[in-house]
């Protein structure tokens, strides 16, 4: 089973972000015909859309190496330096979690991407401290945030080129699902495709998860095969619903109906009543009931919709109180 290949490893192969894709391509050709490392990208989106994909593609294309690293695993400047003197010319530097980087180690970026060198201090004492300048090769920085706003102003205005990911349309899906399924030599009805796809919130990540959890259930239950009944079943005892909402968005959106009326209500008063990590509500939940319209942020906090209450089988916002 080709795990690796699961991974497209050429802008051809990449599924779906059509226009970023195609300024890519641009941006990559010039580049090259140039004989230059291509520009610093930042990615930004919600999770799962494929910023890691995408920071791998760009270091095949420009025919350099990726080392990988995250915001939260750089402590100290030294760190950083440790892994920017690794780099080879072309190479692609992928910082996840970017908004995540200590302050001091975010100083050090600043003329490593704009001049290609660090200054890194040496010496014990007063009298023999001193920096030292190091030469970097040209190279190009990826980095990928869920939270675009939470960058520094320096740090945003450092990237030549910054890309919003967006949430992927069912026939991109569907696609995608069908090329996992050819990787992992698994045949699979039409039908159970698109069963698959409408739950996967319009997130790769998401679609090949429940895929792989589908064909297991196929496999012990149904000789193998992948069928729209086999699909619906799995997806139902894995308690994802048909646009996708988990356990824990029922949680958070019955909280808001039943705990505070439907809103308006704060992130961290919602979090600690349903007991989730008001960040993970904020960078992995809230984006897609956004999306699809099933709460809305307002100045005073958020909102669940009529669309919402009409999913989770409440008739009207107004029948829930009307005891009162
Ligand atoms: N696997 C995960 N995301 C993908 C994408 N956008 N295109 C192709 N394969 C993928």
């Amino acid at each position: 089973e080709g795990e690796f290949s699961l991974r497209p490893q050429r802008l051809s192969e990449y599924i779906g972000q059509r226009q970023l894709k195609d300024n890519l391509r641009v941006f990559i050709d010039a580049a090259k015909q140039r004989n230059e490392a291509l520009d610093h990208v930042l990615l930004y989106g919600p999770p799962g859309l494929g910023k890691t994909t995408l920071s791998y593609i760009l270091a095949n294309e420009m025919g350099g190496h990726l080392k990988a690293t995250s915001g939260p695993s750089i402590e100290k400047s030294g760190d950083l330096a440790a892994i920017l003197s690794t780099l080879e010319a072309g190479d692609v530097l992928f910082i996840d979690e970017i908004h995540r980087l200590p302050k001091q180690v975010e100083e050090i970026l600043y003329p490593a991407m704009e001049d290609y060198c660090i200054d890194i201090v040496v010496g014990k004492d007063s009298a023999s401290v001193r920096s030292i300048r190091l030469d970097l090769p040209p190279f190009t920085l990826v980095g990928a945030t869920t939270r675009a706003g939470d960058l520094t102003a320096p740090l945003r205005d450092r990237f030549g080129i910054s890309a919003q990911l967006e949430f992927y349309e069912l026939a991109d899906l569907e696609e995608i699902i069908c090329r996992t399924a050819r990787v992992m030599d698994t045949h699979i009805d039409r039908e159970a495709v698109h069963e698959i796809a409408l739950r996967s919130r319009g997130t790769p990540r998401i679609a090949n998860r429940l895929f792989r959890r589908v064909r297991d259930f196929a496999q012990v239950l149904n000789e193998g095969v992948v069928s729209k009944e086999v699909a619906s079943e799995a997806l139902d005892r894995l308690k994802v619903d048909h646009l996708g909402l988990d356990s824990v968005d029922h949680k958070y959106i019955k909280g808001i109906i039943e705990r505070f009326k439907g809103g308006p209500v704060g992130l961290e008063a919602i979090a600690s009543s349903i007991g989730e990590e008001s960040m993970t509500l904020e960078d992995v939940y809230e984006p897609y009931l956004l999306q699809i319209g099933f709460i809305n942020r307002t100045p005073r906090g958020r909102v669940v919709t009529e669309k919402a209450y009409a999913h989770f089988g409440y008739l009207h916002s107004d029948d829930l109180f009307s005891f009162e």
